[in-house]
């Protein structure tokens, strides 16, 4: 049994009224200052309902590929009925053990999932090992690490210790990944860390 599995199972049916205009649109801002080009492969790392997929969608044109992956089912089958298109995939598997070929990826994503994911340096290997020689793999969450804990705390159950590592423990996880050129922003209403694989 995976408790974390069964908790996001129960809050995929209602999950895409969380988010605001506001959320919408830093996500748009971001996602489009990301180095995204026509054709190409982008991985989101556990994508829920699929949030991102649109803006993905229309950065990589008709010959790219979004595949989301989430450890949820439920997240996933709301995820392919939102977004039934050929190019995007929901696929239901863990992070840490991608069912997908290596150095597949130009892109990868994971946005407000990094904190849940119980074993965060086997996502990274996994996300290095899927990317192409220069991806870059995005870690995205709309609070800082600090507003995290709290937010997290707050929800409870077992999601209530979730969280992001200090800055030096971040740079060392994505180094156990091979990725350089690693920049962390960590301040109120944005994480952002971008590594590079080397
Ligand atoms: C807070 S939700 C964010 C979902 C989506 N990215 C969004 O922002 O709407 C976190 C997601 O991470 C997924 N998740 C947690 N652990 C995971 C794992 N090991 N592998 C894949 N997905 C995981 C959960 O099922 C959940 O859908």
């Amino acid at each position: 049994m995976n408790n974390r599995r069964e908790y996001f199972d129960a809050l995929a049916e209602e999950w895409d009224k969380m988010f605001t205009a506001e959320d919408l649109e830093i996500l748009s801002f971001l996602i489009e200052s990301f180095d995204i080009k026509a054709h190409d492969k982008i991985v989101d790392l556990g994508c829920g309902t699929g949030v991102l997929f649109d803006l993905l969608r229309r950065r990589v044109g008709p010959e790219g590929l979004v595949v989301g992956v989430d450890l949820s089912a439920e997240m996933v089958k709301k995820a392919r009925k939102n977004f039934p298109f050929k190019n995007v995939w929901a696929i239901d598997a863990d992070a840490e053990m991608l069912p997908l070929k290596s150095e597949l990826f130009d892109v990868a994503v994971s946005f407000a999932a990094f904190a849940h994911f119980t074993c965060q340096e086997s996502v990274m290997v996994e996300a290095s090992r899927i990317l192409k020689k220069g991806g870059k793999f995005h870690i995205i969450h709309l609070l800082s690490s600090k507003e995290l804990d709290t937010y997290h705390l707050k929800a409870g159950g077992p999601v209530a210790d979730d969280h992001i590592s200090s800055l030096e423990r971040m740079k060392e996880i994505f180094s156990q990944g091979n990725f350089v050129d690693v920049s962390i922003i960590d301040h109120p209403g944005l994480y952002l860390a971008i590594g590079t694989k080397g």
